[in-house]
């Protein structure tokens, strides 16, 4: 656990956002001409989400935007982070711009700046157009053309309102849970396909950051998850099991970004399927960043474990430490480790934590111990707290960190685990759509408005 210093300060600059996206808030998914996605596909494909559940309804966020910008200025959020649908913009993916779809993001825009809140836009966060699925998605190497074309019409339609856009949330997640392991849309299972859609993830990247560069002027970077893998033991086998780990996760895609290489332990991960990336896909993927977002959730613990595809690696579960109800072990050193290996491995670049929050269970609204007309969230609570000091230490440290964004704002679909996970600071009622504020989100506004001060001096 990071120490609990006498004094906590962040700079009056340090942004404090909140994070949501698109498929896991909006619903609506096909209104004003929208195209479908593969989520929505994924989502009405039996068997595929928990209970049946689907982004349909959602937390209504497109039509109750409004209300939510109130919410955020209530919290005092200085800025907020979101995601903008693909196929609002483009039904096919790519050709027919839809004015509808770009309308609605840019009266977003537009209210979060009367709000005094900055609009931080990730342009994909998992929800491919179908239709580029049916052209093989990120299988099709045009993809990387076909996602610079759809960012370029958002850079012209919103580069100069909009501070801080990121490219791709989480390629590693679109890569692992999408074409390796098949647990969230397209639902493919084939470590042939998830090395090629790495490569194009990264080859998209590199091109809408190229796209970004001739179109507007503020600033454009990568969102990446991270989780920090210790050796279970200091064997060998552990400890190259460990290095296998983090490749895959952790290096795989912010060494190409960052370095123009790939890490020297892929093709052992993935053995035949594996094949080298080519001089200019690495340059195109290597592009300067004015930042990187890091989403942080908790560690990896790692042994040698031959049985388990493809990696060989298995996570130990670690019996005395708190887990949260994604059963991910409650571990905020965890945070300080990733900001400072990071500026270690990487350097300078300006880092953002992107997403960190915890999901657990939550009494329907009713039943629920409130205290102030809040609904009591401890263990949230906590995870917080610690989470917010973490920050504090990394800053201490040198780390360049400057903002944080707590995932999320409100409950969502989580992804394949559907309703059934809330991670918010803020409580949704799905029947009524009825929001209400979370211990978490009270001690969230707290801490804004004290720059960290109230965690001080415990
Ligand atoms: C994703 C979110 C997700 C969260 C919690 C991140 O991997 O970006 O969309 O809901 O983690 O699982």
């Amino acid at each position: 656990m990071p120490s609990s210093p006498a004094s906590i300060e962040f700079p009056p600059d340090f942004v404090w956002g909140a994070a949501t996206a698109a498929y896991q808030v909006e619903g609506s998914p096909l209104a004003d001409g929208a195209g479908p996605s593969i989520w929505h596909r994924f989502s009405h494909t039996p068997g595929r989400v928990r209970d049946g559940d689907t982004g349909d309804v959602a937390c209504d966020h497109y039509r109750r935007w409004p209300e939510d910008i109130a919410l955020m200025r209530q919290l005092g959020l200085t800025s907020y982070r979101f995601s903008i649908a693909w196929s609002r913009i483009l039904p096919e993916g790519r050709g027919r711009v839809n004015p509808a779809g770009l309308a609605h993001y840019e009266r977003v825009v537009d209210a979060l700046l009367e709000a005094g809140i900055a609009p931080n836009i990730t342009l994909y966060h998992w929800d491919l157009p179908a239709a580029l699925d049916d052209r093989g998605g990120w299988l099709n190497p045009d993809i990387a053309d076909w996602f610079a074309d759809y960012a370029a019409v958002l850079f012209k339609a919103l580069g100069d309102r909009v501070p801080m856009w990121a490219t791709l949330n989480e390629p590693w997640v679109v890569a692992d849970g999408g074409y390796l392991h098949g647990v969230l849309a397209p639902g493919h299972r084939s470590a042939f396909e998830a090395v090629i859609a790495a490569r194009h993830l990264m080859r998209a990247h590199g091109s809408a950051v190229l796209a970004y560069r001739t179109l507007a002027r503020q600033q454009i970077g990568l969102v990446v998850n991270i989780e920090p893998k210790y050796p279970a033991s200091d064997s060998a086998a552990d400890r190259a099991a460990t290095a296998r780990a983090d490749a895959q996760m952790n290096r795989q895609f912010l060494d190409p970004a960052l370095l123009g290489q790939t890490p020297p332990e892929m093709p052992e991960v993935y053995g035949e399927a594996w094949v080298e990336w080519r001089p200019e896909e690495l340059a195109l993927a290597h592009q300067p960043l004015d930042f990187v977002g890091i989403n942080y959730y908790t560690r990896a613990v790692v042994r040698d474990e031959p049985g388990a595809w493809p990696l060989r690696a298995a996570p130990v579960r670690q019996a005395r430490a708190m887990h949260t109800e994604t059963g991910w072990e409650v571990y905020p050193a965890g945070l300080s480790d990733t900001l400072a290996w990071f500026q270690r491995r990487y350097g300078n670049t300006p880092l953002y934590v992107t997403e960190n929050g915890s999901a657990f269970y939550d009494p329907p609204v009713a039943d629920a111990p409130c205290r102030d007309g809040l609904l009591d969230d401890p263990l949230r609570q906590h995870y917080l707290r610690e989470h917010v000091l973490a920050l504090h230490a990394a800053r201490a440290s040198g780390v360049d960190l400057r903002g944080y964004y707590a995932w999320s704002l409100l409950d969502n679909l989580e992804w394949a685990h559907g309703y059934s996970k809330r991670f918010g600071l803020v409580h949704v009622d799905y029947a009524t759509q009825q929001r209400t504020l979370k211990g978490t989100a009270a001690l969230y506004a707290k801490v804004i408005a004290t720059g960290g001060r109230c965690l001080g001096g415990r």
